[in-house]
């Protein structure tokens, strides 16, 4: 809870060293973080802050030519030095590692990316033409949470193809020179307007291979085209990508005003407390510089969040109680040097721990205490899907297998934590922050503050990752409240501990399933429970327990099924949306029980799973007959030459190894895109500007999927102009419409078929404003719009058009919500128009006397309907590979213990296999150019298919997730024991 930085004191001194390549001076406290100065001081926000602890490598500067974690260094030991940020690597140009980063797709949310630059620079500087381990050995102190890295190692070894001949004109200058006075100078408004005035860049065709070189996207982009000249199908460069290279990107806690408040957060030490403030006035006063204390009891609204407004009952200030570990009762807002060093030991709060239960079995126990009185047995909700018989199903199958499972807490450690700054514009109240959902948190603002929505602005800034945590409301209320109480800025930046202790988790889960098959390998039957740990409060708890029920199946024809899903309250961390919302966790339960079931029946683990998966025509637990679309046939397909290969490979290694031996594992994944059975709307607006522009209204927040392009792709092709004529507006309440949430894969299918929509629609308008054909071309030529059919061209001057208020000539708009049934008391219903399906093989090596596991190999195939941009869809596919290797083998939050980077473990460089990626297209009918969801689904085959390889390499299934080596040698040596 505190920001202030160890061994604070007032006492200045003038510091003078070099920054990229300029002389400054700054007058602060020497102890200062070299980071905290080149930020708040010299404005240099490239260089970002992920923990301040030396764990992420995210504030990674070159000092003398040498990496090193700028938030470890004091500003006095930077005196006389030499330093080097992000802003520094593009010279007028940017570096040829800067164009590779582009070129390949390294950077995604490009929270990371200013670090890995500088680390990898400093590594190309002494070695041009690095080995994949030398990568890896220099980059292995900067995190990345996105990417898995591949792309990231590939960049850098490919840097020295690229020519230095990228202009950066346009990118604002950051060289610093002087002194300058911290934070922004004073403008309050850092909404964007239209992005990408900047260069756009193209990407090479033929990667990796012949001359890779950029070039400007608004005088090349056709030639990066497929031969047709769609963008669909294409990797342009991403549009948003060139801030993200260049230290340009302003996340959270890039634009802080000059004059804002800083806000600190009082929290919770315990699980469970009783708390009374003292004399806050008093406290108050004898504190130069702080300006106010708040606590509930100034919350104008209703002090009630929840992103399912049924279930919304988060105390955005908790009220006399706390409920878990980390929560927030009261802020303390006030000068920025006076919060630096503020000492907040005696701030008058007195707490009084209470009994808690963190544990699900715990919370259900006769007598427990309930942690919200209107829930009996602290049960949040239950989800059920029952379908034909199934008891009767497994009492005749011919096989049958059971098992249980458990898996741990998962912390989303997105290197940005959350930051944002909030402020009065008249009667409006405007919150930047990062987010995920900027309609979701404007509705939870208003309504914790006692606005009306209208008077509620969202500006979501980048976000460094979410990954479902950035869903939910955070410091949103908080910095509102502070800026609504003193007419002030507002600014917070959550430290990392802070995030990790008051933010959403991946939920744990306690399961059991059994599944029978007849004589001939057919599944017949599944039975599956699920205890889901919610944590204090609803978050995502209902749409885990719900959605668990419909994919606990996995993507195989099971025709009697009976599945339950309970989410649990407990005293621990808020369990909320983490990629999968819960459908990871079922799938590690039926994966493993699949793969013991294909040896009881004798047959190849592959094949039992063709043998079974669904396919056009299959109807699925839920009853929804899947007449088209269904592509997980084509992805273990797709698998089979690899799976005998690798099945070959490791025999060959066992057959020569004794401790040391070989695994394959596979698994399948199938997910529903979007909201199930709710309504999930997006709108999308594009128009022509008079100045000849495509002007995209796109409010899909782009939390580093790629939406911003992906998006604008689908609605070029379908508007029929070229994606470099696009500008974009970026997400914001008061421009863009509503484009939903950034969550539950929907993005690339629902918002993708309202652009699609759109693009059509605008295209029509324009056509019968020519009184043409659609078989009319379309073309934007300066101000010149012009259309051509057969023989005839017509010229239309678009600037002698009168244009709206929206700068639009012409415009369209238009909303698409996916057609979908509720389901009934038995689960049965259509809960999502489209599925995406995907499999995945991991080939590892176990040490057998140290448990440990050496990953060799991940193989994923996935069905995208369409691939619109290739290059994003794998970098999807890498990082949520990543994402699935951190939960099987070393991810486990326990509050009170891994509150850190340092102590939670997340995948490094070194940790991250060689990824191969087949992308298959098994169009939908529904989805837009034939696209289905994928950012979910690339995560949830990876867990238990490297479990299956664990098993197959030593015998034995580990059922405490993660499989840490501890836990691997316990269960070798209980087998070994025979227990
Ligand atoms: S290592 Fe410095 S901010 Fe994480
Ligand atoms: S791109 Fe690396 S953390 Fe997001």
């Amino acid at each position: 809870m505190s920001k202030a930085q160890p061994g604070m004191s007032m006492e200045r001194a003038d510091i003078a060293f070099e920054v990229n390549g300029a002389a400054v001076s700054v007058c602060v406290p020497p102890v200062r973080r070299l980071s905290s100065v080149l930020r708040d001081e010299l404005r240099l926000t490239g260089t970002k802050i992920g923990c301040d602890a030396g764990d992420c490598g995210a504030c990674t500067v070159l000092v003398d030519g040498e990496p090193v974690c700028a938030c470890l260094m004091s500003v006095a030991s930077a005196a006389g030095t030499v330093v080097t940020t992000v802003e520094g690597l593009a010279n007028g140009r940017l570096s040829a590692l800067q164009a590779s980063f582009l070129d390949h797709g390294a950077a995604q949310c490009g929270i990371c990316t200013p670090g890995l630059l500088i680390a990898a620079t400093a590594l190309l500087d002494r070695e041009p033409n690095p080995s994949e381990t030398e990568v890896q050995d220099a980059l292995g102190g900067v995190l990345c949470r996105c990417t898995g890295y591949r792309k990231i190692v590939a960049a850098v070894m490919d840097a020295g193809r690229f020519a230095s001949e990228l202009s950066t004109d346009g990118i604002a200058p950051h060289p610093p020179a002087g002194t300058f006075s911290p934070y922004s100078d004073g403008e309050k408004d850092e909404a964007p307007a239209l992005a990408s005035p900047s260069p756009r860049l193209s990407r090479g065709e033929g990667k990796g291979e012949g001359q890779h070189q950029l070039q400007r996207l608004d005088l090349d982009l056709d030639r990066r085209m497929p031969i047709s000249g769609h963008a669909v199908g294409s990797s342009p460069i991403r549009l948003d990508g060139l801030p993200k290279v260049t230290g340009g990107e302003k996340f959270g806690g890039d634009s802080f005003p000059a004059d804002a408040l800083a806000v600190l957060v009082v929290r919770s030490p315990h699980h469970h407390a009783r708390f009374a403030f003292g004399d806050l006035d008093a406290w108050v006063k004898t504190r130069p510089g702080i300006v106010g204390v708040f606590t509930a009891a100034d919350i104008p609204g209703k002090n009630s969040f929840g992103v399912i407004a049924p279930f919304a009952d988060q105390p955005a200030l908790a009220e006399g109680f706390s409920r878990f570990r980390g929560e927030a009762v009261a802020l303390v807002a006030g000068e920025r040097e006076a919060i630096l060093d503020l000492d907040l030991s005696d701030f008058p709060v007195r707490w009084t721990e209470l009994p808690y239960l963190l544990q699900p079995c715990e919370a259900q126990a006769g007598g427990a205490q309930l942690i919200h009185e209107n829930r009996p047995a602290n049960l949040l909700t239950t989800g059920f899907v029952e379908r034909g018989d199934p008891e009767a199903a497994l009492s005749g199958a011919a096989f049958v297998v059971s098992g249980a499972i458990d898996t741990s807490y998962v912390e989303h450690a997105y290197i940005e934590p959350e930051a944002g700054h909030a402020y009065m514009d008249g009667g409006t109240l405007v919150v930047v922050a990062c987010t995920q959902a900027p309609y979701m948190d404007r509705d939870d603002v208003a309504k914790v503050l006692g606005l009306a929505a209208d008077k509620v602005r969202i500006v979501p800034t980048a976000t460094g990752g979410g990954f479902g945590s950035k869903l939910d409301v955070s410091l949103q209320p908080l910095i509102g409240l502070v800026a609504m109480k003193t007419g002030r800025p507002a600014a917070l930046a959550y430290t990392r501990n802070e995030s990790m202790i008051s933010t959403t988790k991946r939920h744990p889960a306690e399961m059991k399933a059994t599944i029978g098959a007849d004589a001939d390998g057919r599944v017949t039957g599944m039975v599956f429970a699920g205890d889901f740990n919610t944590g204090a409060y609803a978050s995502w708890g209902p749409t885990v327990a719900n959605r668990v029920p419909v994919h606990a199946s996995g993507p195989y024809a099971t025709p009697n099924y009976r599945a339950e899903g309970r989410a649990i309250h407990t005293n621990g961390p808020i369990s909320g949306a983490f990629r999968g919302f819960g459908v990871p966790q079922a799938t590690i339960m039926q994966e493993t029980l699949y793969d013991e079931l294909s040896e009881k029946l004798g047959l190849d683990r592959l094949d039992f799973r063709l043998k079974n998966c669904l396919r056009n025509g299959s109807e699925t637990v839920t009853g929804q007959r899947l007449e088209a679309g269904v592509g997980i046939a084509e992805c273990l397909e797709a698998l089979r030459p690899h799976w005998t290969r690798a099945l070959a490979d490791a025999e060959k290694f066992n057959s020569a190894n004794d401790s040391r031996k070989r695994g394959v594992g596979v698994a399948s994944c199938w997910y529903g895109c979007g909201n199930t059975s709710l309504p999930n709307p997006s709108t999308i607006r594009v128009g022509i500007s008079a100045t000849g522009d495509v002007v995209l209204h796109q409010g899909a927040v782009d939390i580093g999927q790629g939406s911003n392009t992906v998006i604008a792709q689908i609605c070029a092709d379908a508007l029929g102009l070229p994606l470099e004529k696009f500008r974009l507006k970026s997400a914001d309440t008061a421009i863009t419409p509503d484009a939903g949430k950034t969550s539950a894969s929907r993005q690339t299918f629902v918002t993708g078929k309202a652009a699609e929509k759109a693009g059509g629609a605008l295209r029509e308008i324009m056509l019968r404003f020519a009184n043409v054909s659609e078989k009319a071309a379309i073309a934007l030529d300066g101000t010149s719009l012009v259309i051509r059919e057969g023989e005839a061209t017509r010229h239309i001057d678009l600037s002698t058009l009168k244009a709206d208020a929206d700068g639009f000539v012409f415009r369209a708009e238009e909303s698409y919500d996916p057609p979908t049934l509720p389901l009934d008391a038995k689960g049965q219903g259509k809960p999502y128009a489209v599925y995406g399906y995907g499999a995945q093989i991991a080939e590892l090596e176990v040490d057998l006397k140290l448990g440990t596991v050496k990953l060799i190999k991940i193989t994923a195939a996935h069905d995208v309907g369409k691939a619109i941009n290739p290059l994003l869809a794998e970098g999807q596919i890498e990082g949520g590979i990543a994402q699935g290797i951190g939960m099987a083998l070393m991810e486990e939050y326990i509050p009170g213990r891994t509150e850190n980077l340092h102590d939670y473990l997340i995948p490094t460089i070194g940790d991250v296999p060689p990824i191969e990626t087949i992308l298959i297209e098994v169009p939908d009918p529904e989805g837009p150019f034939g696209a289905k969801g994928l950012g979910e689904h690339v995560l949830i085959p990876t867990a238990p298919a490297i479990l299956n390889a664990i098993r197959h390499a030593t015998g034995v299934l580990v059922t405490k997730i993660p499989a840490t080596p501890s836990r691997i040698r316990a269960a070798i040596r209980d087998k070994e024991a025979g227990r």
